[in-house]
């Protein structure tokens, strides 16, 4: 970073340790009236986030914030992060942006409540001139191309789903009986869905099963439901399928790590003998205690660190002029793809350690 800062009031209402909590956003969001307009010497980031109450995106949150108290120490330029919390609404959203645009943010970073209102806030970052930074709920492509300064940052939603898929399979191939309780060569499951109409929802679901199709393994759906990212829902929908199936239930794809909490939060709730083969994506921290635990056999990791490296990266060099494609590796001028890995107890050690 180049230039030299004043100093704002960004770092004395900072979200406290854990998940953002939501006086501390609420306090943000004051702070960003209370900096007033225009711009001055530091960078500005508005960031929304979708809901604060994503395990995931909370952690993304987290990590932007770190990142970028680690940015200003090393160079003692100074950055201003502000986060809003959309709170499941767009139109909260919507107007959460357009205080960021009135506010001289400098870049937006955008984790989309709904991925069809993109192209309204793509013309509205265009328009003033402020470049967008889209992570995390992929927009259509014409969206993303209405501006050459619009990015996405996230990772390929069908190579978690391939991923995931795998890791059934590999156990499958390991210890088939293991797997195949019922014996009949066909493996019984029932998926856990995130939101309806998310990418990740769409492609972890029908890439899973592929997955494990290719291989050469025959499969029987039993159920599949919404469960919204949640892991209360997952906990109440698994609960109504143990009472429906029993151990009927070979395997439990969910499409993210706190559904898949949730499916063992309702299999600890009903004693049996033997668990269904659980698997999530994320690597969250508390599903790598469940799967060191022995109740979750696997996740896929989603570098949400390295997504809010990305974000940051790009945010300083479009706001220092340069050549966004020299800070961080660009696909079609304006992705940047995380990739997954796939953790089991074998490798949990890595991620542990991160
Ligand atoms: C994550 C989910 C998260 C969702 C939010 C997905 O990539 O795997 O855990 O709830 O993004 O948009």
């Amino acid at each position: 970073m180049r230039r030299k800062t004043k100093s704002c009031c960004f770092p004395s209402c900072r979200p406290p340790a854990g998940r953002l909590g939501g006086a501390a956003l609420l306090a943000a969001l004051l702070v960003l009236s209370g900096c007033g307009g225009g711009k001055d010497n530091s960078l500005r980031i508005g960031a929304a986030l979708y809901t604060q109450d994503d395990t995931f995106i909370s952690a993304v949150a987290q990590d932007l914030e770190g990142l970028v108290r680690e940015a200003e120490s090393g160079t003692g330029n100074k950055i201003t992060l502000f986060i809003a919390d959309g709170k499941s609404s767009q139109s909260t959203q919507m107007d959460q942006v357009d205080r960021f645009l009135a506010r001289g943010c400098d870049v937006l970073c955008v984790n989309l409540v709904d991925r069809t209102a993109a192209a309204v806030i793509a013309d509205k970052a265009a328009a003033e001139g402020v470049p967008l930074v889209f992570f995390n709920r992929q927009p259509v492509a014409e969206d993303i191309q209405r501006w050459d300064r619009i990015y996405y940052v996230g990772a390929d939603a069908r190579e978690s789903g391939e991923l995931q898929g795998k890791l059934v399979l590999d156990a499958w191939r390991t210890d088939r009986t293991a797997l195949d309780r019922s014996g009949d060569g066909v493996l019984q499951y029932v998926m856990l869905e995130g939101e309806p109409g998310h990418q990740d929802s769409l492609l972890r679901t029908e890439y899973s099963i592929k997955a494990v199709t290719d291989g050469g393994v025959e499969v029987e759906k039993l159920a599949n439901e919404t469960a919204n990212w949640n892991r209360a829902q997952a906990a109440a929908r698994t609960a109504q399928w143990l009472e429906e199936f029993g151990d009927g239930i070979e395997v439990i794809f969910a499409n993210n790590d706190d559904m898949a909490l949730g499916a063992i939060d309702a299999l600890a709730d009903t004693p049996r003998e033997r668990w269904p083969l659980i698997v999530g994506v994320d690597a969250t921290a508390p599903a790598l205690e469940a799967v060191a635990a022995g109740q979750l056999y696997g996740t896929v990791h989603n570098d949400g660190r390295g997504q809010a490296e990305a974000m940051l990266d790009l945010a300083l060099a479009l706001w220092n002029g340069e050549d966004p494609a020299q800070a961080v590796e660009l696909s079609a001028g304006h992705y940047v793809w995380l990739p997954y890995r796939p953790v089991t107890m074998e490798n949990l050690k890595e991620f542990q350690e991160k």
